[in-house]
C-alpha cells in the first residue's frame, strides 16, 4: 500500500534507510559477527573467478559489486548483461561461481543463463528480493535482500539493498580468506542509513534541481569516474525510463573521445564527484563541458566540495558512496517525471518483471 505517498516510487526511495537497517539486522549475529551460510562462504572461497549476471538496474548494482568483491575480498569478477552472455559466453575460468542479481528473481534473460550454467555443471548464487522466486529456487544458494515488496517499475530500494548485500558478502569472503580489513560493514551501513535519511529530508532541493534542469530538457548527461561512473549509468536509466528524457551516463575520461561533441548551449550535465582519487579530474571535465555551454550540476561529498556544488552528500565510507550518491539521482528523476506529467509508477512500454527473453 502507498499510504500517504502519491507514488510507490517515492515511498520506496524513502524506505531505503529502513532497508539498510533491516539488512544490518538480518545479516548480523548477536555477537556482531556476520551471519551468512557456511556453504555460501565455501563457494566464494573455492571460486577462482566470480561471474555476475544481471539486467538493467541489477546489472548496475553488479558493477559496483565487482569493485567491492575485488577490492575487499580480492576475488576477480566479471559482470555481464544476461541477454548478451547467453550467446557471447566468455572463456570461463577453471572454478567459476555465478552470481545472479535480480530483484524479482523472475527475469527471463537471467534465467536463460542460469539454465545454461547448470547444464555446464557450475554453481550459482542468486541475490534476490523475492524468496522462492524462480532464480532463487533454481540456484544452489540464495541471499535475500529484505527490501520489502518493490512495486514501482523503476527500481530504487532493490538497487541499494543489492549493493549493501554485496558489500556484506565481500567482507564475509575476505574474513574466510583470512584477509585483514579495516572496514566494518555494519557500522558503515548504519552511517549510510543516516546519510540516506538526511538526503530524503532534502526533497525540495532535488525538486528544484529537477524543475530547473529538466522540465523542458530534450536530453541529459551524467558524468563520473570510478564508482561514480557506475552510479551515472543507473541515474541515466532512472531518468530515461520514467521521464522519457534521453539520458546517458558517461565516464568522465571518455568525454574527449567523442561524447563532448553532444554538448550544446544549455545541455544539462549532472556530475558526481564523490571519489577523492579522481576529484580533480572530474572537476576538470565539468569545466570542459561548461566551457562548451553545458548547464552543469555537481553532486559532491562532504570533504570534497566546491562552492558551486548543488548537493553535498554526507560523507560515508569510500566503498559505499554509490548507496548515497544514487539517492539524489532517484529523486531528481522522480520529480522530473512528475513535472513532465509522466506516469511515474507505470512508465510506458515497461513491465516490472520482464519474463520474456
Ligand atoms: O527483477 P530484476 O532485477 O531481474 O530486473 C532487472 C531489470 O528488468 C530492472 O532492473 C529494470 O531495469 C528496472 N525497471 C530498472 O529500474
Amino acid at each position: 500500500e502507498k499510504g500517504t505517498y502519491p507514488h510507490f516510487m517515492l515511498k520506496e526511495i524513502d524506505e531505503q534507510p529502513f532497508v539498510m537497517r533491516n539488512i544490518i539486522n538480518k545479516y548480523q549475529n548477536e555477537d556482531g559477527k556476520l551471519k551468512l551460510d557456511d556453504d555460501i562462504r565455501q563457494a566464494m572461497t573455492a571460486a577462482d573467478r566470480v561471474y555476475i549476471i544481471a539486467c538493467g538496474t541489477s546489472y548496475h548494482a553488479g558493477l559496483v559489486g565487482k569493485q567491492l568483491l575485488e577490492n575487499i575480498a580480492k576475488i576477480p569478477v566479471e559482470v555481464h548483461i544476461a541477454s548478451e552472455f547467453v550467446y557471447n559466453m566468455p572463456l570461463l575460468s577453471e572454478k567459476p561461481l555465478f552470481i545472479f542479481i535480480s530483484q524479482s528473481g523472475e527475469t527471463a534473460d537471467s534465467r536463460a543463463v542460469l539454465v545454461e550454467v547448470k547444464r555446464l555443471g557450475h554453481k550459482a548464487l542468486t541475490i534476490t528480493n523475492v524468496p522462492g522466486s524462480t532464480l532463487s529456487r533454481e540456484a544452489n544458494y540464495t541471499l535475500n535482500l529484505y527490501a520489502g515488496p518493490e512495486i514501482a517499475v523503476a527500481s530504487t530500494k532493490a538497487y541499494t539493498a543489492q549493493i549493501a548485500v554485496l558489500a556484506i558478502l565481500a567482507v564475509d569472503s575476505a574474513h574466510a580468506k583470512g584477509i585483514e580489513l579495516d572496514f566494518n560493514p555494519m557500522q558503515e551501513l548504519a552511517i549510510v542509513a543516516n546519510a540516506m535519511e538526511t538526503l530524503c529530508s532534502q526533497k525540495e532541493q532535488m525538486e528544484n534541481i529537477a524543475r530547473e534542469y529538466l522540465s523542458v530538457a530534450r536530453n541529459c548527461f551524467f558524468i563520473g569516474r570510478s564508482a561514480d561512473f557506475y552510479v551515472c549509468l543507473e541515474g541515466a536509466l532512472k531518468l530515461k525510463e520514467i521521464s522519457y528524457i534521453q539520458a546517458e551516463g558517461f565516464a568522465g575520461g571518455e568525454l574527449k573521445h567523442g561524447t563532448i561533441a553532444l554538448i550544446e548551449e544549455g545541455t544539462p550535465v549532472i556530475a558526481l564527484a564523490t571519489q577523492e582519487h579522481v576529484n580533480l579530474s572530474i572537476r576538470g571535465n565539468v569545466k570542459e563541458v561548461a566551457a562548451r555551454g553545458a548547464y552543469t550540476c555537481v553532486i559532491s561529498m562532504d570533504g570534497m566540495q566546491d562552492e558551486e556544488d548543488r548537493i553535498v552528500l554526507p560523507a560515508v565510507h569510500a566503498y559505499l558512496t554509490p548507496l548515497v550518491s544514487v539517492l539524489p539521482l532517484q529523486l531528481i528523476s522522480y520529480y522530473a517525471a512528475l513535472h513532465r506529467d509522466c506516469d511515474v509508477d507505470k512508465p510506458r512500454n515497461l513491465a516490472k518483471s520482464v519474463t520474456v527473453e
